[in-house]
């Protein structure tokens, strides 16, 4: 059983590291994993490694190939067992593990393909019970894994071991929960394409390996990550049953730590320097715990709910709660681009000048729409020079069904107007041959990915309009990473950067607005926030950058807390509905909302919860009561970049 080393960590009961992010814990994971090949070698053994697919273990994939091309790290007596695959896929099916894993590691390094193993997705049903002893057999025989990697699922899955599984569960054929399915629906273009079930090595196969890390980036992952290391072991979240191995360890970046307790509340586990945000997010907490308004708060709720420091180094109740309530009463305003010939000093927003220049980036082009549709009819309505700049097509996301769709009314018009033979006609009726015979197993061309862009622009157009965005503000620069790439391999080159550099020190803004700073590494958001963060530093000695705030706002996952936002833009009812109706245009979309932002349903109702919910925290602090806010954090330049 773990002992936490420090006080912080005492309700932890696995070793959980964190990282400033994905790449350094890869980093050093790899060279865990090259040391380990190197001793099982030179004792005349193989290793052999217990390997997982999904986004989590791509950046480590990418440096083990990295420690063989450019180290010369030899994997020839390395044997693998993965960990599961989707049952009725064949291995050439863009979204079977088999092919996930020859694409993303064992075609870049020297592995003999007789020493991969990969559960199978096609035996026949009444063969998987004897397949699957077989399976754990050859692991016991190959001498047992000496390291298992994992990853984990939003409901606690590791492998495909969901809620129910046994701790003793060995390899099998399993049931995909309803959450894991609505996660790969993505991958699948639509949840109704998502496989049911899946062979899946047991909760007991992966207690078998002499050592376990399990990786976790993105926000996505903190809420799971925090109830398997801290709660008691359940097998309604089976990384929980980890906290029983002898040699485990879980290895996450800031944004899945989140919820730790040592970082959530963190006045719980030991002595605090306070300083203003963590006052603010300690009273918030108190006042949710106490369901109290922040200026009904007493000395008794301090002391009772464990921050009787607090109240001993800034107290009074009195004095705290007031500053307090001013503090967040301070982050709500009707004027996001600043108001004009007031005073702002309590404002979050800078008066002058106005208007202002307003930049705001949408990495998918949703995005904008879910996270600030509301913000944006006002920054327009107030008088502002917005211009929104989609960094990617999102052709990626457009349902086969659709694209055919379009292709069909492009050959209807022109069989209507007798115009059958020009250059849009010949491509429309050639995308539509192909989409047609193209079934499940291959990707888009790029002609196909050029009908499904237009698609998207054209939602977009329809949802700025709903913002009163007219076309000539509306730019798309369609970056080279996500166009060149797929999911899971998109890869950051200079041509990105320089493409919002440029456009940076073309408009020169007071505001950029951007999303994507806490997801998933290898999320088109989370890429599409490190392109801006990057061309951001590029201009760093830029005069304009001085002057400009950069506003984070949010558009799938966690929704913000209350101490964390800087500006809190309320919005009337029919404010709400004008943006409902802006998300409603990216139809494509509806049958694809992933990430759910708040609980269930599609893109529009999840962001309306979303807006609501964080309108009511508001509310039952003691603030105004609003129909719904949209919240935003403030990046800054000098030290956050
Ligand atoms: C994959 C696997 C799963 C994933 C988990 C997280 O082989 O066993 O448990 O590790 O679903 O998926 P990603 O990494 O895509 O978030």
């Amino acid at each position: 059983m773990y002992t936490p080393e420090t006080e912080k960590e005492q309700f932890e009961k696995i070793r959980t590291l964190l990282y400033p992010n994905a790449d350094a814990a890869c980093k050093e994971l790899a060279q865990e994993i090259k040391t380990l090949i190197e001793i099982r070698r030179a004792e005349g053994k193989k290793a052999v490694l217990g390997l997982a697919t999904g986004s989590t273990p791509t950046r480590l994939y990418r440096e083990l190939i990295r420690l063989h091309k450019e180290e010369g790290l030899s994997f020839k007596d390395v044997i693998t067992f993965n960990l599961d695959e989707y049952y009725g896929l064949a291995p050439d099916h863009p979204e079977s593990y088999h092919r996930f894993m020859r694409e993303q590691l064992f075609d870049h390094i020297d592995i003999p393909a007789e020493n991969t193993n990969v559960p199978s997705g096609t035996v026949r049903r009444k063969d998987v019970f004897s397949w699957c002893q077989d399976y754990e057999n050859k692991i016991d025989e190959s001498g047992g894994l000496d390291l298992q990697i994992l990853g984990i699922g939003r409901t606690g899955h590791i492998g495909f071991n969901e809620p129910g599984s046994g701790k003793e569960s060995l390899t099998r054929l399993v049931n995909l929960d309803s959450l894991t399915r609505l996660d790969a629906a993505r991958d699948f273009l639509g949840m109704e394409n998502v496989p049911r079930h899946a062979i899946t090595m047991g909760v007991g196969s992966i207690m078998k390996a002499r050592k376990v890390v399990l990786m976790a980036w993105g926000e996505g992952k903190a809420g799971v990550i925090a109830k398997a290391v801290e709660e008691t072991p359940v097998e309604s979240l089976p990384a929980s049953f980890l906290q029983g191995h002898p040699d485990v360890r879980f290895i996450v970046d800031q944004a899945a730590g989140s919820e730790l307790t040592r970082i959530k509340f963190p006045w719980l586990v030991g002595a605090m320097e306070w300083d203003p945000r963590s006052i603010r997010k300690a009273i918030n907490w108190l006042s949710t715990k106490s369901t109290k308004p922040i200026l009904k708060l007493l000395d008794e709720d301090y002391n009772e709910q464990g921050l009787g420091d607090l109240l001993t180094s800034s107290g009074p109740a009195y004095t705290l709660n007031i500053t307090a309530f001013n503090d967040v009463q301070h982050t709500l305003t009707g004027w996001p681009g600043g108001k004009p010939n007031a005073d702002d000093t309590h404002r979050p927003e800078r008066a002058e000048p106005h208007p202002k220049r307003v930049l705001i980036l949408a990495p998918e082009p949703q995005d904008a729409v879910l996270g600030m549709g509301g913000t944006i009819h006002r920054l327009v309505d107030q008088g502002h020079e917005v211009a929104l700049a989609y960094l990617t097509s999102g052709n990626l996301a457009v349902p086969d069904s659709d694209a055919i769709k379009a292709t069909e009314l492009i050959l209807d018009m022109a069989n209507a107007t007798e115009d059958a033979d020009n250059v849009v006609v010949n491509k429309a009726r050639d995308v539509r041959k192909e989409l047609l015979k193209k079934g499940d197993q291959s990707t888009d061309s790029k002609n196909v990915r050029h009908i499904k862009a237009h698609i998207r622009r054209g939602e977009a157009r329809a949802a700025c309009q709903e913002c009163d965005l007219t076309s000539d503000h509306i730019l798309f620069l369609d970056l080279p990473f996500y166009e060149n790439g797929r999911y899971r391999q998109f890869n950051l080159t200079d041509a990105d950067t320089d493409a919002v550099t440029q456009l940076l020190q073309e408009i020169k803004p007071h505001q950029v607005y951007i999303t994507g700073n806490q997801a998933d590494p290898s999320s088109v958001q989370a890429l599409g926030f490190e392109t801006v963060r990057r061309s951001l530093v590029n201009c760093s000695e830029e005069d304009w950058l001085q002057g400009c705030f950069v506003w984070l706002y949010r558009s799938h996952g966690r929704e913000w807390d209350i101490h964390e936002i800087d500006m809190a833009v309320p919005l009337s009812p029919d404010e709400l509905a004008r943006k409902t109706k802006g998300i409603y245009q990216h139809q494509t979309q509806r049958n694809q909302a992933p990430m759910s932002r708040h609980s269930g349903g599609e893109a529009w109702q999840q962001a309306e919860a979303a807006d609501h919910h964080l309108a009511n925290r508001y509310d039952s602090l003691g603030m105004a009561e609003y129909e719904a806010i949209e919240g935003f954090r403030r990046l800054e330049i000098n030290n956050q970049l």
